[in-house]
């Protein structure tokens, strides 16, 4: 980016990164915890995987181009909200919600914007669910609330999206209209795909809350009840909490 700021800025922009990639480790950190709390207490992974990265120095130059703003560090901290972005691709609808649910309530995050596309799906059909959020980055002598773009979406929406994207820009944002009704087309078939996959899941779940609830599981090795581990959650007894974090017997 150095080359395309002002020289003076070249030392702030790396500075900005600084913070732009200590936000991507924050919010990987918190998505990995969650993913191995689900893991425990589900039979299967909710996030398939997790892809981040930092918007290159060219796609910046050209959304402040498409924005219609000059090319400062200002306009691309103001205005560039994708500069750290992660996407989580999920097995199913439910799990991304209950992803996105979890990030939110997380006391350092503050929500700063929500496109929920997987509710109301653009025109041309794209699903997903966005958020941006920030993240506070602790500094030696300061702390500073970071933004990054949080993309979540199922297997099946993310083949969808990175088929259209590539022929978005084969077709210079101008596909023939054939091409699109048959996109949209596509977005039809993925969402009953997910609906499908997730009434399946649902079923296997079922069959598994019979089993367990006949075989009952031995209490040491699982922490969670099963009415727990149905929802995700991993549940650390009251009585235990405190002693996470306390010395004892000195
Ligand atoms: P921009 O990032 O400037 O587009 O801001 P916005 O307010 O339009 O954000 P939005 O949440 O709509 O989109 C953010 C990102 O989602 C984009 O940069 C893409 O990565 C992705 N996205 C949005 N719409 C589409 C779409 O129609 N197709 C595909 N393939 N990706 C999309
Ligand atoms: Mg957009």
């Amino acid at each position: 980016m150095g080359e395309l700021l002002y020289y003076n800025e070249e030392e702030e922009w790396n500075r900005a990164l600084l913070l732009y990639n200590a936000v991507l480790k924050e919010i990987c950190t918190k998505l990995e915890i969650l993913n191995n709390e689900f893991k425990l207490a589900h039979q299967y992974n909710p996030i398939e995987h997790i892809t981040s990265r930092i918007k290159s120095t060219q796609s910046i130059a050209r959304k402040i181009r498409h924005k219609k703003k000059e090319l400062t560090l200002e306009n691309i901290l103001r205005y560039i909200n994708d500069v750290a972005g992660v996407r989580i691709i999920c097995s199913f609808t439910s799990d991304i919600y209950r992803i996105a649910d979890a990030i939110a309530k997380q006391n350092d995050v503050t929500v700063i914007k929500i496109k929920d596309y997987i509710a109301n799906p653009k025109p041309n059909g794209y699903t997903s669910y966005h958020m941006i959020v920030s993240i506070p980055i602790f500094l030696s002598n300061d702390v500073i609330d970071t933004k990054v773009e949080i993309q979540i979406r199922t297997i099946a929406m993310d083949f969808w999206a990175s088929l259209e994207h590539k022929i978005y820009y084969k077709f210079e944002g101008k596909a023939p209209q054939g091409i699109q009704d048959e996109l949209r087309e596509c977005a039809n078939i993925i969402s009953f795909l997910d609906q499908k996959m997730l009434s399946i899941n649902e079923s296997v779940q079922h069959f598994q809350d019979d089993y367990y609830h006949n075989h009952p599981i031995d209490a040491d090795i699982s922490v969670a009840t099963a009415d727990e581990s149905k929802n995700g959650i991993v549940s650390i007894p009251d009585s235990i909490k405190s002693l996470f974090s306390t010395i004892e017997g000195e």
